[in-house]
């Protein structure tokens, strides 16, 4: 009779390790780069190659026709085009590696330059070069793409603007500077008011830099006041086409930027408020690491905003079953006691696929679904694992990992290492800092031993600061508490 019954055992263990098994490989994998759609959610994809050639050719025949065509200009606009590519491309391989390959991060790259070409030729035809919106377009590469970028937009836009008005020397400084000014204020830039803020720099640049030549005797009074009303109506452009493109490029282009981070940190949004009425306990977990997260990413000079945020929404998935995370169960009574532990590990690690779908199915952005798939990694659940080999030996622990991907950006790798160091700290009998620290140190130890942040470009130094910022912040949260016990 025993025999039968381990045998019936066995074989219940077998079937239910087949559906795992069958489970995860159900899950669809997603691309956690380069992954987008468009305001129709349909994926955009023109090649990069194609995206390249033909706005070096645009660019071309803007230039040339705009100096006018003869064999001197044709050559001379050949050497600045080269010239231009060589330095975008050398200043961009090695530093934007994601940019590079997300075909439309390219197309966006392209079209701003053949936009801001196009508005340059018809500002010079008909109107006046100051009023170029140089920085306009810079302060769009640089919020829709990278600060990086938006300096090299500044750097090639200027030189494009001058190449276009006979090589005025004023006309490169004003434009240099203004866009230079405006790109690394874009940290700064947390509403769409701001804009506003951005057009007045602009203007004051280029009247500081108009009064500069001025006094170098290049204009007359005349010139000067009349140049001077241009560069404060440029700050005014500046401010227009903002507040039209940016949006809409955020929208087509499904970018990120600092206001739509904040607008989703909004806790009157639908997911947020889902997740504080269903799931009290993931919402108040959900915070406190966005709390530990986004310090941990101002020391290691991440994008602070980003780690918040993501963190915000990390656990949505547990929406699906909110009663089977430990920190939704108020009545003390824990549903997994009653079920096998694959079948468990199996409901925990798909919190993960359900929030990737609810994510997509609110139109989140990738780098929030990016860090909801990767906030796991490939990590095992140990618990179930442990509990799995007290009722057979003949357990395999890859049965009990998280589907993953591992994390594939340093803000990703944060938010897995503030949620997994939130969750530990706050089962700590009595969180004394010894016991807070050690807790961290070791949770950040056991990930590296077990690779998960092999695709992403974390060094160790940034860990040691991560950890030191963790431990710092979770030992504040816990000293407040006990203050105000
Ligand atoms: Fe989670
Ligand atoms: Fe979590």
């Amino acid at each position: 009779m025993d025999n039968l019954f381990e045998k019936i055992k066995h074989w219940t263990r077998g079937l239910l390790l087949k559906i795992a098994k069958d489970l995860k490989t159900d899950i669809p994998k997603f691309k956690s780069v380069g992954r987008s759609k468009n305001l129709f959610s349909k994926e955009i994809k023109i090649p990069i190659y194609v995206s390249l050639i033909f706005t070096i050719i645009a660019i071309y025949g803007m230039l040339v026709i705009g100096i006018g065509i003869s064999c001197r200009s044709l050559i001379a606009t050949a050497i600045l085009i080269v010239l231009s590519v060589v330095f975008f491309i050398v200043q961009i391989q090695n530093k934007e590696k994601t940019i590079i390959k997300d075909n439309d991060a390219i197309v966006l790259m392209c079209l701003l330059f053949i936009i801001a070409m196009l508005i340059f030729q018809i500002l010079k035809e008909f109107l006046s070069p100051f009023l170029s919106p140089v920085a306009a377009f810079s302060l769009m590469a640089a919020m829709l793409l990278s600060t990086r970028i938006g300096i090299l937009y500044a750097v090639c836009l200027s030189l494009f603007v001058t190449f276009l008005n006979d090589m005025k020397f004023e006309v490169f400084l004003m434009m240099l500077c203004s866009g230079i000014v405006v790109v690394t204020n874009v940290q700064d830039i947390r509403k769409r008011s701001d804009f506003v803020n951005i057009g007045v720099k602009t203007a004051f640049a280029n009247v500081v830099i108009m009064t500069m030549f001025y006094f170098f005797g290049s204009y007359s009074i005349f010139q000067f006041k009349h140049n001077l009303l241009h560069g404060v109506l440029n700050g005014a452009i500046t401010i227009v086409i903002l507040l039209v493109c940016i949006p809409l490029f955020e929208k087509i282009f499904s970018r990120m930027t600092n206001i739509k981070l904040i607008e989703l940190s909004d806790f009157n949004n639908p997911l947020l408020r889902r997740l504080m009425l269903e799931a009290p306990g993931t919402y108040h977990h959900s915070i406190m690491t966005a709390d530990i997260a986004e310090q941990a990413a101002n020391i290691v000079n991440e994008n602070s905003l980003l780690a918040r945020v993501g963190s915000y929404y990390h656990d949505i998935g547990k929406l699906k079953n909110p009663k089977y995370f430990i920190e939704n169960q108020m009545t003390g009574r824990n549903l997994h006691d009653d079920l096998n532990p694959i079948i468990s590990s199996l409901i925990l690690t798909a919190h993960v696929k359900d929030g990737t779908v609810l994510a997509k199915k609110y139109n989140m952005d990738n780098e929030i679904i990016n860090i909801i798939e990767q906030h796991h990694g490939t990590t095992p659940i140990h618990i179930f694992y442990h509990r799995a080999l007290e009722i057979s030996s003949n357990v395999n622990i890859e049965d009990f990992r998280y589907p993953g991907p591992k994390p594939t950006t340093r803000v990703s790798a944060i938010v897995m290492v503030a949620d997994s160091c939130e969750a530990a700290c706050r089962t700590i009998y009595e969180p004394t800092s010894v016991r807070i620290r050690n807790t961290v140190e070791r949770i950040i130890n056991n990930k590296f031993v077990d690779e998960q942040f092999s695709e992403c470009s974390i060094t160790l130094k940034d860990l040691k600061l991560i950890r030191d910022s963790i431990i710092s912040t979770i030992m504040g949260i816990y000293h407040a508490r006990i203050l105000y016990k």
